[in-house]
């Protein structure tokens, strides 16, 4: 069977495997997928020694998706934006790389309201900020607004995406009106810390989603109901319709997701 992995350090927590295992025995694919941890010294070798030795693909992830955009021989146009990687394959003319994270997203937040004309703020400015904001943008939101600690970081993203549509930037201290949709794409739930963020912050109905996600609500979205957010959402969805995303580019076949969230949310605890 051809050979996919997740590659990333560490690795052993990747919910990847499990996701796949189940998108092969749905679609009758016969592939493997693995996981494999990588030393920051040994990225690049291991991954050409996958593939020399005739791997098919393989999923990137922390603290690679950058590394591995300098890796491939050609970057899909939304890699290059993202400036980073999350999907890889052997193509007719070498490495490809893509990022199907933004896809992902989009498509997890469409299963709750549709986008378009919405007013939408995005948590962070970092890699992960980067890599969902030409997806979202598509979209066509009324507003999109990029918060971050550092405004600086939040107003330089908001220039790369300038001419996407509308974009503004700001510092959370400075963040003022309401929001049909806010989106945290830091990295402080990691380290349980929440962001300073408005009383006011979502509209009637208004939805929060943490990229983040975990057996219990994360602080972002424990923060999000003290505020008020009629819906919250982990990042769980994501996770499951990115790799989705990945099989299809890979195997050419679409598989449906909701059972496999729904098995993944089970296997959570
Ligand atoms: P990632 O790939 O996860 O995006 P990153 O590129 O290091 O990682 O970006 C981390 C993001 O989380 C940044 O937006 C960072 O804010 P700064 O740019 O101001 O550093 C944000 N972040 C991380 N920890 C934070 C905290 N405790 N409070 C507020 N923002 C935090």
């Amino acid at each position: 069977p051809d050979r996919y992995l997740v590659v990333g350090h560490p690795v052993a927590h990747s919910k990847s495997p499990f996701i796949h295992a189940a998108f092969a025995r749905q679609t009758g694919q016969s592939l493997s997928y693995d996981r494999l941890d990588l030393a920051p010294d040994d990225f690049e070798s291991g991954l050409a020694d996958f593939f020399a030795l005739g791997g098919a693909g393989c999923n990137i992830t922390v603290p690679y998706k950058e590394r591995a955009a300098g890796f491939a021989n050609r970057l899909t146009e939304r890699a290059a934006f993202a400036g980073a990687v999350n999907t890889l394959w052997l193509g007719d003319e070498g490495l490809v790389g893509d990022n199907t994270d933004g896809v992902g997203l989009v498509r997890d937040l469409k299963r709750h309201l549709a986008l378009r004309d919405r007013r939408v703020l995005l948590l962070g400015a970092g890699g992960a900020a980067r890599g969902v904001l030409a997806p979202l943008l598509a979209e066509q939101p009324a507003q999109l607004v990029i918060a971050n600690r550092s405004a600086d970081k939040a107003a330089a993203l908001a220039e790369l995406a300038a001419g996407l549509g509308r974009v503004e930037s700001c510092a959370y201290e400075a963040l003022d009106g309401d929001f049909d949709l806010v989106i945290n794409a830091t990295s402080a739930s990691l380290a349980g810390e929440t962001l300073p963020l408005p009383e006011a912050l979502f509209s009637q109905g208004g939805l929060a989603y943490d990229m983040m996600y975990g057996q219990a609500p994360t602080a972002f979205l424990r923060q999000a109901e003290q505020l008020g957010a009629a819906v919250r959402l982990d990042g769980l969805g994501m996770l499951v319709e990115q790799a989705a995303e990945a099989f299809r580019l890979w195997r050419g076949v679409q598989p449906d997701t909701a059972p496999v969230l729904l098995a993944l949310r089970d296997s959570l605890g």
